[in-house]
């Protein structure tokens, strides 16, 4: 049995790619401090696929720490997810966004220098690209400046990805996620925003469960058939499914280069007034909603060109946007239902 480590694998898609692992047969171990998740996620994990991973509370960022973990590990392929996330904190508090980000990724690939067989899958994000000139977007798209600290971690982590997997002759692939939604069809995991959601999908679910008032949709002055900005939203599930097809043609040393990098994207791009559109269709519910200024720092559009991950990794998406938007809700009412139990 492959042993893999999934470092954030307690966080919303590191718990749904363990899940994948898991059905496929991997050993899986996590890797989580808990800054942006919960413990009762190994739970989950449990009551869904009947296993409970073995989980270490470490620090990746803490060179020590992170070393005394990994120093007497055997791992055939590490998934990394370990960053904090939030565009609008990063931009607050940059240093901790640099330190963390970058110091989990160092430290954690310094294990690879001495086990360059272990396969690296790191998870990266279209926020690479900040807008885009052409769309949809190639993975050869100009990477401009970063638009917000938590962007330039992700395109400063590439580079060190990038001359590190040269140097020391590694397997790694990079996916870069366009905006990932949705939850597992059991309703039993999916994400668990701390405070109120700073991204679309999960206020959405919060404001039509009650727990949030109407969703603000930022702006509809945009240069856009609706006037709403455009993202291409995948559902968690299939994005956590091309990690683990990732991992695989990395274990199976299929990998073409010592890095490689794929957009996971639907290929697909959605207004913020069509995703709520099909939230309602979905959930039957009616949305408050009401039309206010852009947010500092929004771009107008971005979906992926999925041709390479198509061709090469042979993956593509499977759900629809209303399926993701079925399973969040699904997902939101049985966190109603925990909560008021
Ligand atoms: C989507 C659209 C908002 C909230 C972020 C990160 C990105 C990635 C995915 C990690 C935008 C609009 C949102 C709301 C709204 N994460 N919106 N009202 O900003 O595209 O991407 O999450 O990699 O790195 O930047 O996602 O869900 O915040 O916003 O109108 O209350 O919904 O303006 O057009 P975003 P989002």
């Amino acid at each position: 049995m492959k042993k893999i480590l999934v470092t954030g694998g307690l966080g919303y898609i590191g718990s749904h790619t363990v899940l994948e692992l898991i059905e496929q047969n991997y050993e899986v171990i996590i890797a989580d401090d808990l800054s942006n998740s919960e413990e009762s996620v190994l739970e989950r994990i449990n009551d869904v696929c009947g296993i409970k991973p073995e989980w270490y509370n470490v620090d990746l960022s803490d060179t020590n720490k992170c070393n005394d973990f990994l120093k007497n590990q055997k791992f055939d392929g590490i998934i990394h997810f370990a960053a904090f996330k939030a565009v609008g904190e990063s931009v607050k508090n940059p240093l901790k966004y640099y330190r963390n980000n970058l110091l989990s990724l160092i430290n954690v690939m310094s294990y690879l220098k001495t086990h360059n067989h272990c396969a690296f899958i790191f998870s990266s994000s279209c926020t690479v690209y900040g807008q885009a000139e052409n769309l949809p977007i190639t993975e050869n798209s100009e990477i401009k400046t970063a638009e917000s600290p938590y962007g330039n971690t992700k395109q400063i982590c590439e580079e060190i990805l990038k001359e590190s997997s040269a140097a020391y002759d590694l397997k790694s692939i990079a996916l870069r996620y366009f905006n990932p939604i949705g939850a597992h069809p059991s309703g039993k995991i999916g994400e668990l925003p701390i405070g109120v959601p700073q991204n679309l999908v999960p206020f959405i679910t919060q404001s039509a469960a009650g727990i949030l008032g109407a969703l603000n949709v930022y702006g509809n002055d945009y240069p856009t058939h609706d006037g709403t900005a455009i993202r291409d939203y995948i559902h968690v599930v299939d994005l956590a499914q091309a990690h683990i097809i990732a991992l695989e043609r990395l274990l199976n040393n299929k990998n073409a280069s010592p890095i490689e990098i794929f957009n996971i994207g639907t290929g697909k791009g959605s207004s913020v007034l069509e995703v709520i559109k099909a939230f309602e269709k979905a959930s039957g519910e009616k949305l408050d909603y009401k039309i206010t200024g852009r947010r500092e720092g929004d771009i107008t559009s971005a979906y992926a060109d999925t041709t390479r991950a198509k061709e090469i990794l042979k993956w593509e998406s499977k759900k629809t946007l209303e399926d993701a938007l079925k399973d969040a809700w699904r997902w939101q009412k049985k966190l109603g239902q925990e909560n008021s139990d």
